[in-house]
């Protein structure tokens, strides 16, 4: 894969990479847009599990984040060791996506590139960002609540460094 060392590359990693990550992938490539950053800044998603492989996010976080103007359409993969290769962050959902992404983590650098995604929250408090899957509609509007103020904290972290 041809590689572009000017720019900084994330990955958003959860489970299925159908619900979160692909709704984080979507709003902060809608951000990138927005702040004039598409050639300096490359986003993808990847899902632990690759329960999901080759598909579509789930129609709910579809449908909810086109209700506030995102359009989530990549396609489901699973995240691997190669990962650590291409991307200079590697942003997990919860707990259990990132120890397993550090359990893949060949080497001490590698390690470093591994973030929690609250970590970059600004107005919520929340420890992680919920598993939505098996729940109702307010589970898909918190994950999104949460997701714009966290990928909006990620994006000034950027811009000023
Ligand atoms: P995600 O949500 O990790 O945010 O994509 C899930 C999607 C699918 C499953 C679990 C979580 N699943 O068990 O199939």
């Amino acid at each position: 894969m041809y590689q572009d060392e000017s720019k900084h590359k994330i990955l958003f990693v959860c489970l299925g990479n159908i619900c979160r990550s692909p709704a984080a992938e979507g709003i902060m490539k809608y951000l990138i847009e927005k702040n004039n950053l598409n050639d300096k800044i490359e986003i993808d998603s990847a899902g632990t599990s690759g329960y999901h492989n080759g598909e579509l996010p789930d129609s709910r976080m579809r449908k909810h984040g086109s209700k506030r103007g995102y359009k989530f359409d990549s396609l489901s993969r699973k995240f691997t060791a190669k990962d650590f290769d291409d991307f200079d962050m590697i942003i997990a959902m919860d707990d259990s996506n990132y120890h397993n992404i550090l359990r893949l983590a060949p080497d001490l650098e590698s390690e470093k590139k591994v973030f929690r995604m609250v970590d970059f929250s600004m107005k919520y408090q929340h420890d992680h960002i919920p598993d939505p899957y098996y729940s109702g509609a307010d589970g898909f509007e918190l994950v999104l609540d949460l997701l714009e103020d966290a990928c909006n904290g990620l994006m000034k972290e950027i811009v000023s460094s």
